[in-house]
């Protein structure tokens, strides 16, 4: 039998590793983005089996045509990738941009929130299905200029848990997935707005994680027999790890 899986961001970075690991592995992936141009190259490598979603994810009427198309083709999405997130700018709160927290609340809580609520219903009907958030570090271990950032990946580790114990007495998994630095993604240009140079020091001489690394553990996490849940998982780079505490 055919399985589905709907992973969102799969134009760049991890959700792109993320999908292109469940189409080697025959799954049909539905596959979501605003570059349309991106998610008709991965399209035109695996034919029928990506559909692509062009959509934004703050958009609530776009997102909900978006999962209309997914349960027309399929009664039973064997699994939910809430990948598609940003950073902006990195200025400290009292001097950014409000515009930039309003983006990262509408992309990372509120998009996650809307596919999550959107695609829970079959699951609970089917009994079946796996839920993986990707949060991140920044979601526990506080930095300079990380202020809505990490708080909205904060919100994505309390979701997660939250969900797990909504769901108890299904057959449903949740984890949350905390990925430190990672390279070869779109992350940094995007948080520095188009800026190249600003965005490759982030990673300059430095041994960082890989969309791939990222695409292995959802793997890893998704085959698990099915009455093992991994609530969550921190991954780093071995050449990152904690800061000291400030005192001015
Ligand atoms: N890279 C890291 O170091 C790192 C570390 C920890 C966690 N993460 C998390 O990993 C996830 C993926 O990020 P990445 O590093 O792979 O960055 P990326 O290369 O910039 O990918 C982000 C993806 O999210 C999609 N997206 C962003 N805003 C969207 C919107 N409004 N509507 C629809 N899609 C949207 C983008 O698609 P379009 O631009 O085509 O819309 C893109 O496919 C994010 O949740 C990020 O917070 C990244």
């Amino acid at each position: 039998m055919k399985k589905y899986i709907l992973v969102t961001g799969t134009t760049s970075g991890l959700g792109l590793a993320i999908a292109k690991a469940f189409l080697e592995e025959n799954f049909i992936v539905f596959g979501t983005g605003r570059r349309i141009e991106l998610l008709e190259e991965l399209q035109n490598g695996y034919r029928e089996s990506f559909i692509p979603l062009c959509f934004d994810i703050q958009d609530k009427n776009a997102t909900q045509q978006a999962i209309n198309k997914i349960f027309s083709t399929t009664k039973q999405l064997d699994c939910l990738i809430n990948n598609a997130g940003l950073a902006l700018g990195l200025e400290k709160a009292f001097e950014c941009d409000l515009s930039d927290w309003e983006t990262m609340v509408e992309t990372n809580i509120n998009g996650l929130l809307r596919i999550t609520r959107l695609v829970l219903p079959s699951m609970v009907k089917n009994d079946a299905g796996t839920i993986i958030n990707i949060g991140s570090i920044a979601g526990t271990y506080p930095y300079l200029g990380g202020n809505v950032y990490g708080a909205s990946k904060a919100f994505v580790k309390q979701f997660s848990l939250n969900l797990r114990a909504d769901l108890i007495g299904t057959k449903i998994r949740v984890s949350n997935i905390e990925p430190g630095l990672c390279s070869e993604t779109d992350f940094s240009l995007v948080r520095f707005k188009g800026n190249r140079e600003k965005a490759k020091a982030v990673y300059e001489n430095k041994t960082t994680l890989k969309p791939q690394d990222i695409a292995n553990i959802v793997l890893w996490i998704y085959k698990q027999p099915l009455h093992v849940n991994i609530n969550s998982v921190e991954i780093m780079p071995i050449n990152q790890t904690f800061s000291q505490l400030v005192v001015k």
